[in-house]
């Protein structure tokens, strides 16, 4: 088994950890998918068989393991939003073996960096035995998941070698939005119409950089929340939420914390039990829909005497809160909200003296079920 890889990229030059390179790297992964995917005119130019083949289905089935499953469920809103179309993400080792009932007419899209995990390999095995249609987004050019779907797109993120997933999930989710972005406007969708994905991904490649250019500060807040519990909470509503989940996946892979992503709204009905003093909750708010909800739902854990930090978007931010994300499009704050996140683990784990890029018990690429 060999991966092609340009000995350069996979160089960590001067930095400590490959998981820093990436995080650094992931404003340039959107500019390279934009290159890659949109024309001059900011146009999607997307396989016309692919966008056909999904058309033509009454339902998507975005399957996934760890980061790649996060990355769909905001593939999901942005495919429902953008298309109009209903799907549903699922985690491939609990779908291989409990299939939900299918609709008539399905379409699958593997989420894989690796293209190599084998639980979302089962669930493809499955798919093609079925005969329905396939796509694999994934990083690896002839991995196992690409070669097995009927199409490929590729995440061209370059390398990814730190075990905790950082570029391929931003990657993924842009990817994602361009794809819906393609078949929205293919079917005539006004949502899909006024998505401006091109100055979007601008701006959030412009976002992100300014995001990592704040690791003082994040390395700060790890000092202040982080280096001395073994348990955290990130809480949100909608999108929110689904990147709390990934938030708190990155505590627990390289800081060992005991981290939970939760619906804040969700909290008061038997988690808030395990609030007590000094117990850190993050709140992740860039809905403007849902702004309020998730701040009353963090005061009412400060009345329980949590330490809470929030991460903000700037047209819903005040003073008091601690990170502000710049503005872009709602349905793309995932890009940025989870940037913060990614190194708050990363200073965690650098100032636990642990081995950031080889966390234990844990592998790049799961080949067993
Ligand atoms: C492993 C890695 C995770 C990754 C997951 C799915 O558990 O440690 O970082 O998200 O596999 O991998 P895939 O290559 O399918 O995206």
């Amino acid at each position: 088994f060999h991966v092609d890889m340009d000995p350069n990229e996979a160089d960590k030059g001067t930095y400590p950890f490959y998981m820093l390179k990436e995080v650094d790297e992931q404003p340039n992964v959107m500019r390279k998918l934009t290159q890659t995917y949109l024309n001059g005119e900011g146009k999607p130019e997307i396989d016309d068989q692919l966008i056909k083949a999904m058309q033509a289905a009454d339902r998507l089935y975005i399957v996934g393991a760890g980061t790649s499953y996060h990355a769909g469920l905001i593939g999901k809103r942005l495919f429902e939003k953008l298309t109009s179309m209903p799907t549903e993400v699922h985690v491939s080792s609990e779908f291989a073996y409990e299939q939900p009932l299918l609709s008539a007419k399905p379409f699958f899209i593997f989420l894989t960096q690796s293209g190599e995990t084998a639980d979302s390999r089962e669930v493809l095995s499955n798919v093609n035995e079925a005969g329905y249609p396939s796509l694999t987004i994934t990083n690896v050019e002839n991995s196992t998941l690409s070669r097995e779907a009927n199409f490929t797109l590729l995440l061209h993120a370059g390398p990814e070698i730190a075990v905790a997933s950082t570029k391929a999930y931003t990657a993924q989710i842009a990817l994602e939005a361009i794809l819906a972005k393609a078949l929205g406007e293919d079917l005539g969708l006004d949502a899909a119409k006024a998505f401006d994905v091109r100055t979007q991904l601008a701006l959030v490649a412009n976002g992100m950089q300014a995001i990592v250019d704040e690791k003082d500060k994040l390395e700060g807040l790890s000092n202040e929340f982080l280096m001395d519990t073994n348990r955290a909470f990130y809480i949100g509503r909608g999108i929110d939420q689904a990147v709390s989940l990934e938030a708190a996946l990155k505590l627990k892979e390289i800081s060992y914390v005991q981290a939970e992503g939760f619906a804040s709204g969700e909290l008061k009905h038997g988690t808030i039990a395990l609030i007590e003093k000094g117990t850190p909750v993050i709140g992740i708010i860039t809905q403007a829909k849902t702004a309020s909800l998730t701040r009353s739902n963090l005061q009412e854990t400060i009345a329980r005497g949590a330490k809470t930090m929030t991460i903000v978007r700037e047209s819903l931010a005040t003073d008091d809160d601690d990170l502000v994300l710049p503005d872009v499009d709602e349905l793309l704050m995932p890009l940025l909200s989870v940037v913060p996140a990614q190194l708050l683990a990363y200073y965690t784990s650098l100032n636990k003296g642990l081995d950031v890029d080889k966390p234990r018990n844990l592998a790049k690429s799961v080949t067993v079920e």
